[in-house]
């Protein structure tokens, strides 16, 4: 923020980790399409729907009770028309309860952000590497390496601002470029992968809490590694039920109940 209080943003998908999230004290929960390699086990976040975002939407919002909550807008939901764009950015905010949401791309998408804004949706932009079109940015790469990219990024920045975004998610740019970008536009960056002069960050919360293992990128920082204690736990619950050590007596409902009478009439 500009009086100097970082951002803190982090994705959640249901009502448990929402919850969770909320309580730590995080500014912001964004359900990502992310869920679509995280939880639903697709390659890419193409394949995601609007409803399994508004189905998860709905579920983090029962978690959240004090962050604000950014619904992501998936691959194919704002592309067609602007009046579609419009009908679906809304329904994240009548059926879901959302805040606001967030679409990817910069300049080429900036009428639609203008109508989406004007209809009164509060908006977040998100270019460099937008996931939704990584196959055209040549694949998860760091995105504005050289000067025409770079150019490219200012110029989106700038018009999202000017299309009326209420702030912008940097993912995967240089450290000097985004610096360059947060100075020059007054609305919040939010960087992932994307350098420590943004006005916030954001990640992934299943990578920086180790509980994603296909693929984890260079820019997480893993505050946690659960993923081999969730392992291990589960692992030492399948031998006490195979041995019997589990349910113990204090796991069980011992009461006076004579059993042998209920046979009886
Ligand atoms: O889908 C997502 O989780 C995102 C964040 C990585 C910014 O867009």
């Amino acid at each position: 923020m500009k009086n100097g209080e970082k951002i803190s943003m982090l994705t959640a998908y249901d009502a448990s980790f929402a919850g969770l999230i909320d309580a730590a004290g995080i500014d912001m929960v964004l359900v990502g399409d992310s869920l679509g390699m995280v939880l639903l086990g697709y390659n890419s976040t193409i394949p995601v729907t609007m409803e399994e975002m508004l189905h998860h939407c709905k579920a983090a919002g029962k978690g959240v009770k004090r962050a604000v909550l950014v619904g992501d807008m998936p691959f194919m939901s704002y592309q067609v028309t602007k009046s579609e764009a419009i009908t679906n950015a809304g329904r994240f905010l009548k059926e879901a309860g959302c805040d606001a949401v967030k679409l990817e791309g910069g300049t080429e998408v900036c009428d639609t952000v203008k109508a989406i804004v004007k209809a009164g949706i509060p908006l977040m932009g998100h270019i460099g590497l937008t996931p939704q079109t990584a196959s055209q940015l040549g694949g998860y790469k760091v995105q504005g390496r050289d000067a025409d990219s770079a150019r490219r990024l200012l110029q989106s920045a700038r018009d999202l601002e000017a299309a009326g975004v209420f702030a912008i998610v940097l993912e995967c740019i240089p450290a000097q470029l985004s610096e360059a970008i947060t100075r020059m536009i007054s609305i919040p960056t939010i960087g992932i992968g994307a350098g420590k002069h943004c006005d916030g960050q954001v990640l992934v919360t299943h990578d920086m809490l180790g509980m994603f293992e296909k693929f984890i990128p260079s820019f997480v920082k893993q505050f946690a590694n659960l993923a081999p204690q969730i392992k291990e736990a589960v692992a030492d619950y399948n031998e006490e039920v195979k041995n019997g050590n589990f349910p113990a007596e204090e796991h069980s409902f011992n009461m006076q109940l004579d059993v042998q009478s209920l046979f009886e009439d």
